[in-house]
């Protein structure tokens, strides 16, 4: 099924130079990229991203780290979408992630793992439209 998802590009994957490596292996899946910028994300559009995870212990330190640089986000297409992706960015902890996910290869932390793929299909319609406005996805094959 034709599905649409959100990719995030965290602080740390930016900071380290993993933006191209990161959009490349998406790339090259053979997803299409519909939407993509870099934004530096608000206390409150933070907040209303991470909403599921509030009052979690590590809520407070998720909030800091992911407004503490910018990010880049992106709006993939393909078939089933969401749990490829979810396969190709590996388990949460980079420490447990298999190598050739990408926090396999990239991530030693649970917070600091380069990147967020949406896990459901409701999720990634919810976490598309808090980052992007309908303008911002273009329609082209
Ligand atoms: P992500 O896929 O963006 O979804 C929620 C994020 O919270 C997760 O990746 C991690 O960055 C972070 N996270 C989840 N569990 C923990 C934890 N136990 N300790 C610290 N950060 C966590």
């Amino acid at each position: 099924m034709n599905e649409q998802t959100l990719i995030l590009i965290k602080p740390d994957g930016v900071s380290r130079g993993l933006i191209g490596e990161i959009i490349s292996r998406f790339e090259k899946k053979g997803f299409k990229i519909k939407a993509l910028k870099m934004i530096w994300m608000s206390r409150e559009i933070a907040e209303k991203f991470y909403e599921m995870h509030k009052g979690k212990p590590f809520y407070d330190s998720l909030i800091e780290f992911i407004t503490s640089k910018p990010v880049v986000a992106m709006i993939i297409e393909g078939d089933n979408a969401v749990s490829v992706a979810r396969k190709m960015i590996g388990p949460t902890d980079g420490r447990e992630a298999p190598p050739g996910t990408i926090r396999g290869d990239y991530a030693l932390s649970k917070q600091a793992n380069v990147v967020h793929a949406s896990d459901s299909p409701e999720n990634a319609y919810r976490e598309i439209s808090i980052l992007f406005k309908q303008e911002e996805i273009y329609d082209w094959s």
